[in-house]
């Protein structure tokens, strides 16, 4: 077999496919290749791929290992390259693998030998852990915003309706009443912790991977400190065999992901709930919800129930990274490419879930009448009747006893505890007062709930205004 001289060689990453095909004798097969690439979701990060080539382009040349020539050369090349994928003109192959050969290829076919030195001193497993660490920070930073959003949707109904009664439940029954406002800040409080477990991974992935090269690091003297300022990565990764191979961020992403999910389905599944026509409390705007191909009466919830069911995906994409993760030895190993498609899908699913639901919630109309008709049923007060026996001397267990006895002679009778008079009240023991009717109505239970975290509208006005002014502008 003839051997290649030097110039094919030096020509090799330019003309051949592939960029390190010199080494092998035959080809892939078509279905390796499609099965090995990445480019096909990897280009998505395109545009953090080449930030991170011209930093790594100014570290060469601040070090003297590429000229300020090849720099300027490399700089007009990438922003080429860039405004061709902007207008859709870039010719994305699979047999350049992934997006990173993908442009380094064409910014040799654009600049020549000093595209080719772009490469000195690094390495693929560093390029993309970096690539993605961009990515990633960017996603967080939009998730957090739409977070804030979704709060001050949140808080901004719960203000308007923090005198709006309807029953809370325990098991599904009729509990105690509470306040509407009270009730949706709840969710405020979920998405708060989640903004804050999304602020707290992003700190660890805002580390520089980059210069740990392959996975030993490189002899160039590289400065790895510029390279991250230009970044603007907080920290340098410590440990190069670490750096390229663990994915921990990753999966610190999609735990968080799934809990807003969650969280998200938590409130859908009673979002759906309330706008059945059985429960009636609330209405959704027509543009998230669909009719029937068969039924001409049916407005459906389709966004909430939707949000339900991608709330799976997620989950599942965490389930899978953390599969991905628990079998690698150190440093880099091709199983790594299979990071992305799920972390990219739970970063899009809570885009497009905490977007929408920004505005639908922004949307909902509610039936204080059918949540207050709701809260008469089912003796929500019988607690406070019971706490109002204890502040008269009575021990909680004899006040609860008497309250049972008082609650099954209403349910004999088809009448609420407030419906009874006051003698009527005083036979099931001396100490009830005319003071009773005012501790029985839904208000006064909840108005009498005015502690930290209580359901009183006071408490709900003071909570409301105070996510509004975290999450206001
Ligand atoms: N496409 C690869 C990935 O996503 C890039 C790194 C490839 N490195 C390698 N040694 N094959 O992980």
């Amino acid at each position: 077999m003839a051997k290649n001289t030097t110039s094919d060689l030096h020509n090799q990453f330019a003309n051949k496919a592939q960029a390190w095909s010199a080494r092998f004798s035959e080809p892939v097969s078509d279905l390796v290749k499609r099965y090995t690439a990445s480019v096909d979701f990897d280009k998505r990060l395109a545009v953090f791929d080449i930030q991170g080539s011209l930093a790594h382009a100014d570290m060469l040349a601040a070090i003297g290992i590429i000229s300020a020539d090849d720099k300027a050369a490399i700089e007009e090349g990438m922003a080429a390259i860039l405004d061709e994928i902007n207008q859709g003109d870039f010719q994305w192959s699979l047999d350049l693998e992934d997006v990173h050969l993908n442009i380094e290829k064409r910014l040799v076919e654009l600049i020549g030998d000093a595209g080719k030195r772009l490469h000195t001193g690094r390495s693929r497993n560093d390029q993309v852990a970096t690539d993605i660490r961009l990515w990633l920070r960017s996603e967080i930073d939009i998730a957090l915003d739409l977070l804030r959003q979704l709060r001050h949707r949140l808080a901004t109904l719960a203000l308007e309706h923090a005198d709006t009664i309807l029953p809370g439940f325990t098991h599904l029954q009729v509990a105690q009443p509470v306040t509407f406002g009270h009730h949706l800040l709840a969710y405020a409080e979920m998405f708060g912790r989640d903004a804050e477990r999304l602020a707290d991974c992003r700190k660890r992935t805002n580390r520089l991977p980059l210069g740990a090269a392959a996975l030993a690091g490189t002899s160039y003297p590289i400065d790895r400190e510029r390279v991250a300022a230009s970044l603007g990565f907080d920290e340098v990764c410590r440990n190069s065999l670490d750096a390229v191979s663990d994915r921990d961020f990753a999966i610190e992403f999609c735990a968080a992901a799934a809990l807003i999910m969650t969280h998200i389905s938590r409130l859908s599944e009673e979002l759906v709930l309330w706008m059945s026509p059985r429960v009636g409390f609330i209405d959704l705007a027509d543009r998230f919800c669909t009719g029937s191909s068969i039924m001409p009466q049916k407005k459906n919830p389709d966004v909430p129930e939707l949000a339900r069911g991608k709330t799976g995906r997620v989950n599942g994409h965490l389930i899978a990274l953390l599969t991905l993760m628990k079998g690698q030895p150190l440093a880099y190993n091709k199983d790594n490419q299979e990071d992305k498609e799920g972390l990219f899908d739970s970063a899009d699913t809570i885009r497009d879930t905490l977007t929408i639901f920004v505005d639908m919630i922004g949307g909902i109309r509610v039936n204080a009448d059918a949540m207050r008709s709701a809260a008469l049923q089912g003796f929500a007060t019988a607690t406070d009747l019971a706490d109002y026996l204890v502040k008269k001397g009575v021990p909680f267990r004899d006040a609860h006893e008497t309250v049972a006895h008082a609650v099954r002679a209403c349910e004999d009778k088809g009448c609420d505890l407030a419906d009874l008079s006051v003698a009527e009240l005083q036979e099931f023991h001396p100490s009830i007062e005319a003071d009773i009717h005012q501790v029985l109505t839904l208000e006064g239970s909840v108005a009498a709930r005015r502690h930290i975290g209580g359901t009183a509208p006071e408490r709900v006005r003071i909570e409301a205004e105070q996510v509004l002014a975290k999450t206001g502008g």
